[in-house]
């Protein structure tokens, strides 16, 4: 039975009620709009725990100015049913006064640097210290053992594993495949504000990545390939933010030396911005 929480105190209760059973208490959260991508995480976290604490709240501080927070997809009576179809015990809907008590503007903040001073973090300034923020605000709501994020965002899961290793947060992080529909295209809540016509276009992101591991694993120079990958893109009607090679911790690779990979894109198809990576050996 999924039980839907709004109470902090009620939350606490029912959470500290399971661990004097002794109980693993796994983490998922979200902002809503929930697809399969997000229902595999409440299920892997199942894997790992005996009770499933699912979150959804649209954050406002990890929007920009001029980003999609108002128009953001919310949906809550089918991510609920998804939710327990998924097997998750507990659907945490904190309000924004419960989130930030003395209001968003005066919170005090989490701040990763370095990791996010590349890719996403320079083209979206100040989103992860929202995503950071808010996520350390629902660990301590929550209290999860372990906790399960999307490899789909590939750089936020960089910066929570950094900011779980150095506040000592005592939380396992778990990293979780992206989902695909079947033309490769990423699940993503923002995929359903792509036009007819651009969805099928919007499937080249992964097509193209999946050159560019092709081109890097033949041994192809990366600043030629990632040019590359940038003008197969924009001749598709792209506007590329970023298509770069990375080490796993998202620096420049050492070109001549091999070694895991991660290509990561951003780009737009009309108002629409997504994001998407392939993971591989080079
Ligand atoms: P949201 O975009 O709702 O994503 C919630 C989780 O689902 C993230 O860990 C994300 O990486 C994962 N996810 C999204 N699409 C996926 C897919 N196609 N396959 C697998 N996993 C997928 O990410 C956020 O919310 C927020 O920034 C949040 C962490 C909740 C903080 O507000």
């Amino acid at each position: 039975m999924l039980e839907s929480v709004t109470d902090l105190a009620v939350l606490r209760e029912q959470v500290a009620g399971w661990k004097r059973e002794g109980l693993r208490v796994g983490f998922v959260p979200t902002m809503g709009n929930l697809h399969a991508g997000h229902h595999s995480l409440v299920r892997l976290a199942r894997e790992h725990a005996d009770r499933v604490v699912a979150s959804v709240f649209v954050n406002p501080t990890q929007f920009g100015p001029n980003e999609d927070f108002a128009r953001y997809p919310r949906t809550p009576d089918a991510d609920r049913d998804g939710l327990a179809a998924a097997g998750a015990d507990l659907m945490w809907l904190p309000s924004v006064d419960t989130m930030y008590p003395y209001g968003a503007a005066a919170a005090v903040e989490v701040r990763v640097p370095v990791v996010t001073a590349v890719l996403e973090g320079a083209h979206r300034p100040g989103h992860f210290d929202g995503v950071a923020t808010v996520v350390s605000r629902l660990f301590h709501q929550v209290q999860p053992d372990v906790a399960v994020f999307g490899r789909k965002d590939y750089q936020q899961l960089a910066v929570i594993r950094r900011m779980v290793r150095d506040l000592a947060f005592p939380v396992e992080v778990l990293a979780a495949p992206t989902l695909r529909e079947a033309d490769g295209l990423a699940m993503s809540s923002r995929n359903q504000f792509l036009s007819a016509q651009e969805r099928p276009v919007a499937a080249g992101i992964h097509q193209v990545l999946q050159g560019v591991r092709a081109a890097i694993q033949s041994g192809r120079s990366r600043g030629e390939v990632e040019e590359e990958a940038r003008r197969r893109l924009r001749a598709s009607g792209f506007q590329v933010d970023y298509v770069e090679v990375r080490t796993p911790d998202l620096l420049e690779p050492d070109d001549g030396v091999g070694g895991a990979r991660v290509a990561l894109v951003a780009a737009r198809l009309g108002t629409t911005r997504l994001i998407d990576n392939l993971e591989f050996d080079a």
